[in-house]
């Protein structure tokens, strides 16, 4: 059965007008690795740690700035939310289609509340926690090509044309600001499309962002911006001890107008120095060791790195469904080709590359957790390929063949083959990291023993369902395995509201 919305009654919850507050026993194991009676022996005791949350209820005005706001992913997301806000329908050749939020965790996907006379009663994610609701974002963006949003919709030949015919006219207006371009960082074959960009040294460029967002929050009295990265994929940036290792280095570099600091990374000084929350929705390291330590200490949210859309959630759910199963993958080869902007720069071998790495380490968590299935540092075969193709389109392909090892030496063969609309597998994620990012910037915990409330780490590793490369704080591990991610932020905002983790143990009915 579904509801609508549910409220919690409990002695370790408090709603007040402006903020929830919650008591939380944080049930988790402390090891110790002993020598007792002369033989080292690993010891587990359960520990209970309590904390509290405060969450603030207070819904913001929300600004929705993309960078790459022209791609395919800008244009298909605006698209989505407009026709989602003003209740549009379209003929497609099946039927009369109703715009919805297919693919969207806070808007489509559903948590469980718990059991009422023998049935399971779930309701809505999004009703968890007072979240934006995306018919109040207020757009925003840039992008390195001109294109109003309408034009770029029709470029991006995603959306079905009697639905593109009725959107025409909320989006012509809509036209990018112009955006960072360095031919160095994307591929060659994107420079016929660079006509819109903001000149002058990258000291310049950054003010220049951090002018357009303080304009855009003027003009449309938003109360909070958050700021995302779909632009095009960028090569890897070279990380270099003087330059952009810490927040002091990469500062300095800037002044000196360095080569090797990344469009990406440019608008990500820009928002931090704004704390604005900043997410990469592109595999690249935008987020150098400098970064990470400029938003550490200003305390900005910065989330990514590239959306976990088609082919890599497969994967984070295939390879831990095996390795859980106790059966072994030992090679994993993954082809894609697809027609997009997105495919005809990945087409470049540096480009390539950063989505190569990106791709790369999502099964590592899984193998690493089963040492009865793999020695020390043993890994499956891994092969990432993606191939432009210009006639698919957006309909990106991606094939996938998992061999494993199975009882007494036989071998398991698994073939995927997924077909679909990649900016229509990205628009909702993106519009969830949006969503997510904020609602984490109003969420603050205090445990036991500590005096004060602080904001989660400024490393948003809450974001990591949505993300195939979860970027941690230092020293964090990383977390791939897609169930465990969807828990992880599930739980979080479960004790935000005082409910204990979903468990799934069912012992009412045991
Ligand atoms: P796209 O090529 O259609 O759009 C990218 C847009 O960024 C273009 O309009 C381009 O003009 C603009 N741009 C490039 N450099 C810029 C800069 N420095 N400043 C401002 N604008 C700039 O690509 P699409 O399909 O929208 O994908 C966007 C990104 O999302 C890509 O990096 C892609 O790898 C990533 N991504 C997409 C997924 C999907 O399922 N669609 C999944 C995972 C990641």
């Amino acid at each position: 059965m579904f509801i609508e919305s549910f409220k919690v009654e409990s002695p370790n919850v408090k709603y007040f007008s402006d903020r929830i507050e919650s008591v939380y026993d944080y049930q988790t194991t402390e090891l110790v690795h002993e020598n007792r009676d002369g033989s080292y022996q690993w010891v587990v005791r359960p520990k209970s740690v309590r904390y509290e949350f405060k969450t603030d209820t207070h819904v913001p005005k929300l600004g929705m700035m993309l960078v790459g706001w022209g791609g395919n992913n800008g244009s298909t997301l605006t698209t989505g939310i407009i026709a989602n806000r003003e209740g549009i329908s379209w003929v497609t050749k099946d039927k009369v289609q109703q715009a919805n939020y297919f693919g969207s965790l806070t808007q489509a996907s559903t948590i469980r509340v718990g059991s009422f006379n023998g049935e399971e009663i779930y309701a809505p994610f999004k009703s968890l926690l007072p979240m934006v609701n995306p018919d109040d974002i207020v757009f925003g963006g840039w992008d390195i090509s001109n294109m109003n949003l309408a034009d770029s919709m029709a470029r991006a030949k995603v959306l079905d044309i009697d639905l593109q015919k009725q959107l025409r006219p909320y989006m012509e207006s809509m036209v990018p600001l112009p955006g960072i371009y360095d031919p160095d960082f994307i591929a060659a074959n994107q420079e016929s499309r660079a006509n819109n960009v903001i000149k002058g040294t990258k000291k310049e460029q950054v003010e220049q962002i951090i002018k357009d967002i303080r304009e855009f929050k003027e003009k449309t009295k938003v109360d909070k911006v958050v700021v995302l990265w779909t632009a095009n994929t960028e090569r890897y940036s070279d990380v270099i001890i003087g330059l952009n290792d810490t927040m002091e280095n990469l500062l300095g570099s800037l002044e000196k107008n360095e080569h090797e600091i990344s469009p990406s990374t440019l608008f990500a000084i820009a928002c931090i120095m704004e704390n604005v929350p900043f997410i990469n929705g592109s595999p690249q390291n935008t987020f150098v060791p400098g970064l990470i330590d400029l938003a550490i200490k200003r305390n900005t949210l910065i989330g990514g790195d590239d959306f976990k859309s088609g082919q890599t959630k497969m994967k984070s759910v295939l390879v831990d469904f095996l390795v859980g199963a106790g059966i072994k993958p030992t090679s994993i080869v993954s082809y894609n080709h697809l027609g997009n902007n997105d495919g005809m720069n990945l087409s470049a071998p540096q480009t390539f590359r950063s989505k190569e790495i990106s791709k790369s380490n999502v099964v590592d968590d899984m193998v690493s957790s089963n040492g009865i299935l793999y020695e020390p540092g043993e890994h499956p075969d891994h092969v990432i390929v993606i191939k432009y193709v210009p006639y698919v389109g957006d309909n990106k392909r991606a094939m996938d063949e998992y061999t494993s090892e199975i009882f007494m030496g036989g071998k398991s063969t698994i073939v995927l083959h997924n077909t679909c609309e990649d900016s229509l597998l990205a628009a909702p994620i993106i519009l969830d990291l949006v969503l997510l990012a904020e609602l984490s910037t109003r969420i603050q915990l205090k445990a036991e023993g500590e005096d004060n409330f602080q904001s989660f780490h400024p490393v948003a590793t809450i974001l990591s369902y949505l993300t195939k490369a979860p970027l941690v704080p230092p020293g964090t591990p990383v977390v791939n395995a897609l169930s465990k991610q969807r828990a992880m932020l599930e739980n979080i905002l479960r004790a935000c509201i005082g409910l204990a983790p979903e468990n799934n143990m069912i012992l009412e009915y045991k």
